[in-house]
């Protein structure tokens, strides 16, 4: 019986790896431009690290984990996002070390047992961006403009860019209470998974999808009107900086993200074309993350784009590039006689940075021309007995058809020129 990949999970196949390439290519070169440098992490994490991280009562480590016991009996967990990853790297590796803030970013595979649906799968790929080491809201906005921006580069149009603050351990408390106070008399109302955030995790009531949950959170308490001075400061500044480089934004004060260590700035950028999983990319700041993990006191902030959506969101909007397949030389051997020398041929040709391919089934001339053209090829070059006797062959220019004896010691030099023109 045949065996199919595990749900959620999905093949990237040749024709669409040049989509993924281009929109690493965009990635990298907006990095760059940022300042921003690759760092790659480890797929599997021990389990502690993100129970640590993550938070205990997020839906990610209560319900989503790939966790395992390996043969040595540890707890390991495929990473379901690669923040804590990133913390963790920059601590082991003291990456703070060379520099007071250091700015990373990673492109790669995450893993969520989710209910897999267009948008959303069981292994996904993430752009992510995380910058350590500075507390100051100017890094903030320059995180959000990151975000933005790569999006823009890809051509998409209609995004938003949904900005709240979700305050600090010091005004969150308070915040939670007034939220608790707000709900106690409708807890009967809510659906069961809000029923037991109530007690754990009573920000997330604010963003449950149950439409009678949404209508009761309607009217709620606003964590921005409960921020402490510092958040409040930090939360004008961060817009400040972002209103002087006129990007629009739109403050929204159910927005929570799904990870706990959040502290201040917190933001979403939809594509609304996409509906249900518009959410494109999702991050904020974390200054207690690091010395969750372990670390000293250390301020950071970052997003991750979830690379599927935006692919889909390319696809509908006819932004992917349209990649075709192309060789500069398809070599034709007729009978028996030609197969080693078009071989050799074909290799000296790859040898002298040339792309060549030929047909390995001795197929009639008619079915090797057919693949030729399939291949877009540039130039065919046919070898039968009578070029076999005289060392050439005959070689036609696919774009004029005009078809020419060339020696085969001169095919190289001869196709170095033509190719390069
Ligand atoms: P997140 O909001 O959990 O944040 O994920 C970021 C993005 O990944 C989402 O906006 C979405 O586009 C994509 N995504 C999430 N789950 C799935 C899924 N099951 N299938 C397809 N795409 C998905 C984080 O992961 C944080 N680590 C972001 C961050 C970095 N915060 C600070 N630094």
């Amino acid at each position: 019986m045949l065996i199919n990949g595990p749900r959620g999970t999905k093949d990237i196949l040749p024709e669409t790896v040049a989509q993924w390439t281009y929109v690493e290519d965009v990635i990298r070169n907006i990095c760059a431009r940022y300042g921003y440098h690759e760092i790659r992490t480890p797929i599997f994490e021990h389990t502690e690290l993100f129970l640590r991280g993550i938070g205990e009562t997020t839906d990610v480590v209560e319900k989503e984990m790939y966790t395992f016991t390996d043969r040595g009996g540890r707890s390991l967990t495929l990473r379901p996002e690669n923040t804590a990853s990133v913390v963790r790297s920059y601590l082991q590796n003291k990456l703070y070390a060379s520099d007071a803030l250091v700015k990373l970013f990673y492109i790669g595979s995450m893993f969520r047992y989710d209910r897999p649906q267009a948008g959303r799968y069981r292994e996904f790929h993430q752009f992510g961006v995380e910058a350590l080491g500075e507390e100051n809201p100017s890094v903030d906005a320059e995180i959000i403009l990151l975000a933005v921006e790569f999006l823009r580069a890809l051509g998409l149009q209609e995004l938003r860019l949904h900005l709240n603050s979700v305050g600090c351990p010091k005004c969150r408390p308070v915040y939670r209470e007034k939220l608790q106070e707000f709900f106690r008399p409708h807890l009967a109302e809510l659906c069961e998974d809000c029923q037991s955030r109530f007690e754990r995790n009573p920000l997330r009531l604010l963003d449950c999808k149950n439409a009678q949950c949404h209508e009761l959170a309607e009217g709620a308490p606003r964590i921005t009107d409960c921020l402490c001075d510092e958040c409040r400061m930090h939360f004008d500044e961060v817009q400040a900086y972002l209103a002087a480089t006129g990007v629009t934004f739109e403050l929204d004060a159910n927005l929570v993200r799904g990870l706990d260590y959040y502290t201040k700035t917190a933001f979403e950028v939809k594509y609304m074309p996409l509906g249900a999983q518009s959410a494109v990319a999702g991050g904020g700041r974390y200054d207690g993350l690091v010395e969750e993990v372990g670390g000293p006191s250390t301020p950071g902030i970052g997003f991750a784009v979830g690379l599927e959506r935006v692919l889909l969101a390319l696809e509908k909007q006819g932004l992917l590039p349209k990649v075709h397949e192309s060789v500069d030389i398809f070599i034709v051997a007729l009978g028996d006689v030609a197969k080693i020398p078009a071989f050799k041929l074909m290799q000296e040709l790859r040898m002298a940075k040339i792309s060549a391919s030929m047909d390995f089934a001795g197929r009639s001339m008619k079915a090797q021309m057919k693949q030729a053209n399939k291949k877009n090829a540039r130039f065919v070059a046919i070898l039968g007995e009578d070029e076999v006797k005289e060392a050439c062959v005959a070689l036609k220019d696919m774009k004029t058809s005009e078809q020419k004896k060339v020696a085969s010691k001169d095919l190289v030099s001869a196709l170095c020129v033509e190719v390069k023109n």
